[in-house]
């Protein structure tokens, strides 16, 4: 699913983010990628991304080559992606059904599709019946439960979080995790940045470990 070889990615400090870093995380597996601050671990997850571009190596996601994959090619690759961040960014304006189908729009899905989807979603994350509200009408903690309905609606094969749980209390931090762990048992690959040691000793999944740059622990 994802395959680094031998990445390194210096940015413009000099200081290498990440130094030759060879690793593979398989389809269908739960990872945490753990480390001090400055490890790179979101520097890791942009990488597979293709939001940034490695300094030397190859990286290769969902089977294509990021460094060979073309302009044109790459709106359809990210869009089996998903992404969950610290800030989760709803648009205040528009309702959470809103929020949470602006790509599936994008994309045509018909209204009643969008519907459907958007309800199964949002019971996944157990906010089916505030489809309706506005963002400012959620706690934290809801609106970050919305962000991650946006981000499963499209039914992604990776799902990659960086500190998703940063901003919320140890409970809600636990209901995230215990639905990142549903979406994987449905198929998805998942991939969890974060330094917060009790939720990787809570939670069962390859823990891959980085300190200034470099891979210290695979996890297998
Ligand atoms: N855009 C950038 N330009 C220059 N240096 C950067 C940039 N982004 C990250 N770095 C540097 O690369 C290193 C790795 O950063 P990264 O953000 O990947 O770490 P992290 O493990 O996610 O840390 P944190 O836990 O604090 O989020 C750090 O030394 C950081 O200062
Ligand atoms: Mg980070």
């Amino acid at each position: 699913m994802i395959r680094f070889y031998h990445v390194t990615k210096i940015y413009k400090s000099k200081n290498y983010a990440l130094q030759d870093i060879t690793i593979t995380i398989h389809p269908r597996e739960f990872c945490f990628l753990t480390g001090p601050s400055g490890a790179g671990k979101s520097t890791f997850l942009k990488l597979a991304l293709g939001e940034e571009t490695p300094t030397s190596g190859q990286v290769l996601v969902t089977g294509r080559n990021l460094q060979t994959i073309t302009h044109s090619e790459f709106p359809y690759f990210r869009r089996k992606i998903a992404t969950v961040f610290q800030d989760f960014r709803l648009i205040p304006t528009r309702t959470v059904f809103e929020n949470i189908t602006i790509l599936l729009t994008l994309q045509g899905y018909s209204q009643s599709e969008m519907r459907k989807r958007a309800f199964d979603t949002l019971r996944l994350v157990g906010l089916q019946s505030r489809m309706e509200a506005f963002p400012e009408e959620l706690s934290g903690g809801e609106q970050q439960r919305v962000a991650i309905a946006r981000a499963l609606i499209s039914k992604p094969h990776l799902l990659l979080a960086d500190e998703p749980t940063g901003n919320l209390d140890p409970e809600l931090a636990h209901e995230i995790m215990r639905i990142f762990q549903e979406i994987n048992a449905t198929g998805t690959t998942v991939v969890v940045a974060t330094h917060d040691k009790s939720l990787i000793t809570a939670f069962s999944g390859r823990v891959i470990v980085l300190a200034k740059g470099k891979l210290i622990d695979s996890g297998e």
